[in-house]
């Protein structure tokens, strides 16, 4: 059985003081929620507190980004090592929006990955098509060229420990929830790359969670599919009674 993930992408949001707010409401509503791994991902300035904060809990911290290397001149960038040095355990590699904005690509999530994993953090890769791909029916082709350039790569051993978040692009930010049966379908060719790549064992225990548009009340319908192994959640996991919802799903 694999065990849900209910990650929380703050992307740009919140101050380290509205940081302490969110956990000291949202710890009571999930202390029980054992069902499921907890993960919230802050912007990188709220990461001491969210860390601070969710010490003595079961909720884990991670980071939306990090560079390969260790060290370095390399301005404005954030590594692995500090992200485990103050206490992460999570990060989010090559999510859509920093393909869109900045330019990562599956080399990047290849090196990233390997970075991640060498700090001890589980990276959550996110892969997913834009509108017009959905629309020109190529979603299969871009997610087995995500897949093929940037997971395939991989060592089996460090396949292994990852998280992969299916993002349908059109489904961000922008209330349109995938239907579980789109999301399920999609997981469901993901898996299919997985035991190719590395055999159905590897495949049957991959977590692969869904994102886009997540809220407290479609949860339960995606969760309800038993290809859906948790959620990305970025809107919906600002505010604690509405995240707690979902984690509670
Ligand atoms: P959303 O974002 O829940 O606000 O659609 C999801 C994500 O980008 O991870």
């Amino acid at each position: 059985m694999r065990k849900p993930v209910l990650a929380g992408n703050w992307k740009m949001y919140k101050t380290p003081a509205e940081t302490r707010s969110f956990f000291e409401a949202f710890k009571p509503l999930v202390r029980d929620a054992t069902h499921c791994d907890i993960v919230i991902c802050p912007p990188f300035p709220n990461l001491p507190a969210a860390v601070d904060e969710s010490k003595g809990t079961s909720i884990a911290i991670g980071a939306q980004n990090l560079y390969w290397g260790k060290e370095g001149a390399v301005t404005g960038e954030v590594s692995g090592h500090m992200l485990q040095a103050i206490g992460c355990s999570y990060v989010i590699i090559a999510h859509s929006e920093r393909r869109q904005y900045f330019g990562e690509c599956e080399a990047d999530v290849v090196r990233k990955t390997q970075a991640a994993l060498e700090y001890g953090l589980t990276p959550i890769v996110c892969v997913g098509e834009r509108l017009e791909e959905r629309e020109g029916s190529r979603t299969e082709d871009v997610l087995a060229a995500q897949f093929d350039g940037g997971l395939a790569p991989l060592a089996p051993e460090h396949f292994a420990k990852i998280v992969i978040a299916y993002e349908p692009v059109w489904a961000i930010g922008t209330g349109k929830t995938a239907t579980p049966q789109i999301a399920a379908d999609a997981h469901r060719f993901i898996r299919q790359k997985v035991a190719k790549k590395f055999g159905e064992t590897l495949a049957s225990s991959a977590r692969i969670l869904y994102g886009g548009s997540v809220k407290p009340d479609n949860v339960s319908s995606l969760m309800a599919e038993e290809e859906i192994d948790g959620a990305l959640v970025g809107g919906a996991s600002l505010d604690p009674k509405s995240f707690a919802a979902v984690v509670k799903y």
